[in-house]
């Protein structure tokens, strides 16, 4: 712990709020006792009556037998008042008239039924008493799709000195027990259970039903507290200053909230915070998080939910100082603890919020998460980055996972946060979303992201690792690495001819086999990683011959009772082709000269490592043209007339526009380290896009796999093609739709506006063959075959190819006729 300690914070708390042993000796002198009317008749007339009679040094009481009908709003105002509330209060169903009278509330667009104002109010319920908000009734009628006009049952508003014990809210319609504006209060022994009773399983019908709230509030102590709900346990929001919590029990829902700051351009600070004590149980298949500090983007967002009242959010400002949670035990929560100050955000706002969080301590949290990859998450501001976040004792295990999860971090001050296994300031994700492996892991040297993830994820000890020639040779790749890896690092291989020739394979699997390695680490190009591939398939089905490695390779030698591969493969790539997120692998058998594809069970990478210090050495020719690939993937994907769906087109969107613009930066400068980022992260979308369902690519990817033999890269091949691609099948009016949307998303982007207008080209006209073509001119790549050195001589032999490809044949306009393809190649001779 940094900067504070446990013993300071607890002086903060040493108020007492209301004197209990005076009021006894006052009852007799003016007590109002309230008697229930029955029969649903309106009981708040003469509950309005003995607030105003007893409210001032008086006692109230509601007898244990007493049930009484809220059927309308109230917001009495006391003070000097003991409130024996033993009986109970249900609000009546009356939908529309809540929904037309209920107090506003200026925070989230929400409203109020029963709200308390005033000082010194001592409530007890004697473990009889509380609210019932009938919230059933609520609850049915908006399924989980709340609407405004659901009163929270008990607000206190503008109160100070104020006890409440022994006291339950039942089925609230809305947030159960909040501080709207209070200092000195203290709650004891408090019950919150919202319970959708026709919901069906696994179907969450009590958002918004929080248990306990502040706002405005300060000096508030919350002991024993048991809530059972779909929305945050507890939520501190802003403006509350010395809050201590101490043995809550959470039952579903969201757990522990620090939340909804920055929502409102205003100061939204918390400060000195203690949540002790917690125990977080899933129920309903719900339980989100665990210990949470969510804060807005720095900017105002659009926003569409009625919380919002349709208006844009964000852009608060403040700090969050001084935080403890401790004590955890989590039972199934979906994460761990947590920092994320990204809420709101639509994609384009990330690390932009103006709050700023430090000393923050998540201490001893043990138990059980859903999640199998992440425990804890740190994710800040890079305008203030946290700092001070301790993690000790934070050891939560993933599911069914036989040791302790590791974190991830960004956007946090250079060692900001401490003790977060896993931690530093690498993100660890899924590479695809719904889909455990491969993860991916940035932010920190591969070095360290191999040795840590090897260790605490693979519990790998014996590594072989195939690093690229030219990195061995031109860079200390293998030296940082037997650094970091030591003893574990058993073997190496350095180089390996292209095209992942058999031969090759066939001796590192014997090698790999003689040292026992238990994992294979890749650095550098995709053939690399496909000779792995084939290499963990061998191993794990003991093979030792090119003939025992045909019986793997499809075709017909293959057989059928292939063992999928047992040790993990970990990758570094330099290149955008992304290989390394496909579950292929493609090998040359040396006799024939033939490639040979292997399919599932054969694996891809578990982890693939981007370091964007190590992408910088990748030649441009390399970096930009693979970059070019993955544009095409995503044209081409989002131009098919046949097999997309809304998430492809999604997917192929968005990572076009993370290339686009990547690729053009990383022109400017291979320093930029972002942009080499957003090119990663783009490659991997492409790829996501282009294999989901049953995409039908088109002639770029047809006619550029015959132009591969005669050597020309992938990269190139899309360089050449694709915008000529594009051009052909406008003409014939093939997907004149599909061309204009990607079109409009191309110049949508600013760096591509303002590059069509250096390069003199009008944005009306430019087609998308003519943008394509200008984005890739700016990046310095081929453009015509004679660029590659390919002659007039072999269009013929290259259209006579291309119309056996498949993927000529689903191009848009089919090519099933010579003169087809030449029309497209001569526009590119
Ligand atoms: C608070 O109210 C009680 C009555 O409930 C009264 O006896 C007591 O004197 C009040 N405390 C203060 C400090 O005024
Ligand atoms: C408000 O009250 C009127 C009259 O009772 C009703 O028709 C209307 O539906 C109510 N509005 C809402 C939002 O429930
Ligand atoms: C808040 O309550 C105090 C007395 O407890 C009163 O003097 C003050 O006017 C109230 N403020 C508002 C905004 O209602
Ligand atoms: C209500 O909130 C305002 C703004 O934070 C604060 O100045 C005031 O003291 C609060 N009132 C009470 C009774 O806590
Ligand atoms: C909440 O209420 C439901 C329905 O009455 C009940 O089954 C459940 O046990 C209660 N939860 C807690 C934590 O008491
Ligand atoms: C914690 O709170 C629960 C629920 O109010 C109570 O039953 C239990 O006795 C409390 N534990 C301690 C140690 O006070
Ligand atoms: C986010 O909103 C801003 C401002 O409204 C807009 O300029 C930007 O394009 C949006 N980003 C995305 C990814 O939708
Ligand atoms: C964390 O747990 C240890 C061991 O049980 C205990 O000594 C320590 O006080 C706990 N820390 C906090 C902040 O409660
Ligand atoms: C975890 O273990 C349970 C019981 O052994 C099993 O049913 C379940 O499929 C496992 N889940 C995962 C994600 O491995
Ligand atoms: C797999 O099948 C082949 C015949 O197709 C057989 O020769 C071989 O022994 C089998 N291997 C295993 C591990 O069962």
């Amino acid at each position: 712990m940094r900067l504070f300690g446990i013993a300071g914070l607890a002086v903060l708390f040493g108020f007492v709020p209301s004197n209990h042993a005076n009021a006894k000796e006052q009852r007799n002198s003016n007590i109002c006792t309230v008697k229930a009317q029955g029969n649903q008749k309106d009981d708040v007339p003469n509950i309005l009556e003995a607030f105003h009679q007893c409210g001032h040094g008086g006692t109230i009481v509601f007898p244990e037998d007493q049930s009484y009908w809220i059927g309308t709003r109230l917001n009495p105002v006391v003070n000097d008042v003991l409130i024996e509330w033993r009986g109970k209060w249900t609000f009546s169903d009356d939908l529309s008239y809540w929904r037309n009278h209920s107090y506003p509330v200026a925070f989230q667009n929400h409203a109020a039924g029963f709200v308390l104002t005033g000082h010194n109010i001592s409530i007890n319920g004697y473990g009889t008493g509380g609210i019932d908000g009938n919230g059933n009734i609520w609850y049915t009628a908006e399924k989980g799709d709340t609407q405004p006009g659901r009163p929270m049952p008990f607000v206190f508003w503008n109160v100070s000195d104020v006890s409440v014990e022994n006291f339950y809210v039942k089925d609230p319609q809305l947030w159960s027990v909040n501080i709207m504006n209070g200092t000195n209060m203290r709650f004891n022994n408090i019950y919150c259970n919202a319970t959708a009773v026709d919901a069906p399983y696994g179907q969450n019908w009590v958002q918004n039903t929080d248990g306990f709230d502040t706002m405005d509030a300060k000096n508030i102590q919350l002991t024993n507290f048991v809530y059972q709900g779909g929305d945050d346990c507890i939520a501190i929001k802003p403006r509350s200053y010395n809050i201590d919590i101490h043995n809550v029990t959470c039952r579903g829902g969201n757990g522990i909230a620090i939340g909804s700051l920055g929502q409102y351009q205003e100061d939204s600070g918390v400060a000195n915070i203690r949540i002790d004590k917690v125990k977080v149980i899933r129920y309903n298949e719900d339980m989100h998080n665990s210990a949470y500090i969510k804060t807005w983007v720095g900017a105002l967002m659009p926003q569409t939910s009625y919380e919002s009242a349709g208006l844009p959010r964000g852009g608060g400002w403040g700090s969050i100082r001084n935080v403890i949670f401790s004590n955890f035990d989590i039972q199934g929560a979906n994460a761990g603890p947590s920092i994320t100050q990204d809420n709101g955000n639509n994609g384009s706002y990330s690390g932009t919020s103006l709050m700023s969080i430090s000393n923050v301590a998540f201490v001893n949290f043990t138990g059980s998460i859903e999640t199998t990859s992440k425990v804890a998450s740190v994710s800040c501001s890079k305008v203030h980055p946290c700092y001070n976040i301790d993690f000790d004792n934070v050891v939560l295990y993933g599911k069914n996972a036989s040791t302790p999860g590791i974190g991830s971090c960004k956007y946090t001050d250079v060692g900001g946060v401490h003790g977060l296994s896993g931690s530093m300031s690498e993100t660890v994700q899924q590479a695809f979303s719904g889909r455990d492996r491969p993860l991916i892991s940035y932010g920190i040297p591969f070095p360290e992201a191999a040795s840590r993830h090897l260790r605490e994820s693979f519990q790998a000890s014996r590594v072989y690792v195939i690093c690229s020639q030219t990195l061995a040779r031109k860079t200390d790749v293998i030296e940082r690495l037997s650094n970091a890896l030591g003893s574990t690092l058993v073997g190496q291989r350095v180089g390996m001819k292209s095209h992942t020739l058999w031969s090759e394979v066939l001796q590192i699997t014997e090698e790999t086999r003689a040292l026992e390695a238990d994992a294979i680490l890749t650095v550098g190009a995709g053939s690399l990683t496909d000779g792995a591939k084939i290499i963990a398939l061998a191993l794990a089905n003991g093979i030792k011959t090119a003939d025992e490695l045909k019986t793997l390779a499809e075709g017909p030698d293959k057989r059928d009772n292939i063992t999928a591969p047992q040790i993990p493969i970990i990758s570094v790539p330099t290149s955008l082709s992304a290989g390394e997120f496909s579950d292929f692998a493609g090998g040359t058998e040396d006799s024939s000269k033939r490639k040979h594809s292997f399919q599932p069970p054969t694996r891809g990478p578990q982890l693939v490592i981007f370091d964007q210090e190590l992408v910088k050495s990748t030649p441009n020719s390399i970096w930009l043209s693979t970059g070019v690939r993955a544009i095409d993937h995503c044209v081409e994907s989002l131009c098919a007339i046949k097999g997309t769906t809304e998430a492809s087109n999604t997917l192929a969107t968005h990572a076009l526009s993370l290339l686009v613009s990547g690729l053009l930066r990383c022109k400017k400068s291979r320093e930029d380290r972002d942009a080499h980022l957003q090119c990663q992260l783009g490659s991997i979308d492409a790829m996501a896009a282009c294999t989901s369902g049953s995409i039908e690519l088109g002639a770029s990817h047809g006619i550029g796999h015959q132009l591969g033999p005669l050597g020309v890269g992938h990269g190139e091949t899309s360089c050449i093609l694709l915008p000529a691609v594009c051009k052909f099948n406008a003409k014939y009016e093939a997907n004149c739709e599909q061309q204009e949307s990607v079109r409009l998303s191309l110049i949508g982007e600013p760096i591509v506006s303002e590059l069509l207008h250096t390069r003199s080209a009008s944005v009306d006209t430019s087609d998308l063959g003519d943008v394509l073509d200008v984005i890739i001119r700016e990046l310095g790549m081929p453009r015509s075959l004679t660029d590659v050195h390919v002659g007039r001589d072999k269009l013929d032999e290259l259209a006579a190819n291309s119309l056996h490809d498949r993927w000529c044949k689903t191009n848009p306009i089919p090519l099933e006729k010579h003169s087809q393809v030449l029309e497209i190649l001569e526009m590119v001779v």
